[in-house]
């Protein structure tokens, strides 16, 4: 059976263009992505993602051995497609009936449902940070004053917003890891009654160890305070359910593990904090109707303009144009994560990490990602020689993120035992 998949809205499918979903319950073995003459080298046989990891065929060839899928994640052999799809649709030369706003729909709807979210809790944010300020603007932070427990896990590119938050009253408490994990016991400590949010990421960046975001969710909210989490290294990569965890607000790029682009990203507000948090700013996207686009009206200008929010995270969040290739790429990436299945991807990866976490010790780099980590990200010590080890890796060809006394290794759904073992080899 031949499935016809791509971008095109469900709700107006004709006989043969079938979604990809649609496909694997009908039962193919693979999807057969079809082609514009010329573009063949992208056209290949894409694996059904109900297939076996790894996925190799899934992506292009890479260069290099590819494990740094937490800085970038490389766009797959379908994303492609989905992009190619869109871009036909933008030079306007042919008849397409590609819509822009049933991908951006379906997204939201994927990303909710990878999420365990309600659609209506799901908004569109640029980035991860955009989305953490959006948060503290709608606590009324710093205005409002009171503490912030946040960690020396996080984002180190949101330190910075909490010394400045110092500056303006806030009273921030930064927890420091010990044996690369944040206790329990410090929250417990750190958040007091004056506390207004607990700020954490729920994988971190630095060594990919993961917070018991429920737990702390737990004890923030039997003290009145919310919690946001950065799940930028959760989603796609780790199950994340915020029912279960109870999260109130959380943000994600899509760029790493979500297989999408800088550009274009998700804030999550749990449906019945929406009614307590002001309006961080003002858009047009945040409104049921949108009069004034478009051509204005010469008899109604200047009438009063009237218009009503949308209930939900969009009426709270929304700002205006998004980057509709980001959509048309998130179409297809969304889509893959929810048919390959987090859960397996995660299965799937765990003897990577646990034969990384055996070997690189006894090769002289020390971890410092606790051991029983089952996340994507798992970092190691090193001499302090950067550039040795830059080299050593350049001459094995292999990608992943070094600093300036650690690297981290973060692979993917296309990498295997072999990708493992040559990074060993060459570490050796
Ligand atoms: C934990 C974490 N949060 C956020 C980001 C990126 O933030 P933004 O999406 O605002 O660029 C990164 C990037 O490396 C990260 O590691």
């Amino acid at each position: 059976m031949t499935c016809y998949t791509g971008v095109k809205a469900t709700e107006n499918r004709g006989d043969v263009m079938l979604t990809r979903r649609e496909c694997l319950l009908a039962g193919s073995a693979a999807v057969l992505v079809p082609t514009t003459p010329g573009k063949s080298a992208e056209s290949a046989r894409i694996p059904d993602p109900a297939s076996p990891l790894p996925h190799k065929d899934a992506f292009f060839p890479f260069a290099n051995t590819y494990l740094n899928c937490a800085s970038q994640h490389p766009v797959s052999r379908g994303a492609r497609r989905a992009l190619d799809r869109y871009l036909d649709y933008k030079t306007f030369a042919t008849d397409s009936d590609y819509s822009n706003g049933a991908v951006y729909n379906r997204n939201l709807e994927n990303y909710a449902q990878l999420i365990n979210a309600d659609v209506d809790e799901v908004a569109y944010v640029q980035s991860t940070t955009v989305g953490e300020n959006l948060i503290l603007k709608a606590l009324n932070i710093p205005e409002g004053g009171g503490r912030i427990v946040t960690d020396d896990l996080h984002y180190l590119g949101s330190l910075p917003t909490y010394a400045e938050l110092i500056k303006h009253g806030m009273d921030v408490i930064t927890l420091r890891a010990e044996d690369g994990r944040i206790e329990l016991e410090a929250f417990e400590k750190a958040i007091n009654a004056d506390t207004r949010l607990v700020s954490i990421s729920s994988v971190s960046m630095v060594n990919g160890f993961q917070h018991d975001l429920r737990q702390i969710c737990e004890m923030a909210h039997a003290r009145g305070a919310l919690v946001y989490a950065d799940v930028v290294h959760q989603v796609g990569s780790t199950p994340l359910d915020v029912r279960e965890t109870n999260v109130d607000f959380c943000s994600a790029a899509s760029y790493k593990w979500l297989m999408g682009e800088q550009g274009l990203g998700f804030l999550y507000a749990r449906k019945d904090r929406l009614a307590e948090i002001k309006r961080p700013w003002f858009g047009h996207y945040q409104l049921k109707q949108r009069h004034g686009l478009g051509f204005p009206s010469p008899v109604r200008h200047d009438e009063a303009v009237e218009y009503e929010h949308h209930e939900s995270a969009l009426g709270l969040f929304a700002m205006g144009s998004q980057p509709n290739i980001i959509a048309a790429q998130l179409d297809y990436s969304l889509q893959y994560l929810l048919d390959v299945g987090v859960e397996r991807i995660q299965l799937y990866r765990q003897p990577l990490i646990d034969r990384l976490q055996e070997r690189l010790p006894q090769l002289g780099y020390a971890s410092i990602t606790p051991r029983d980590s089952a996340t994507a990200l798992v970092s190691f010590r090193h001499d302090g020689d950067t550039q040795q080890l830059h080299d050593k890796l350049d001459a094995a060809k292999i990608t992943l993120s070094v600093a300036e006394h650690h690297f981290r290794i973060s692979p993917s759904v296309f990498n295997d035992m072999d990708d493992i073992d040559k990074l060993i080899e060459a570490l050796s």
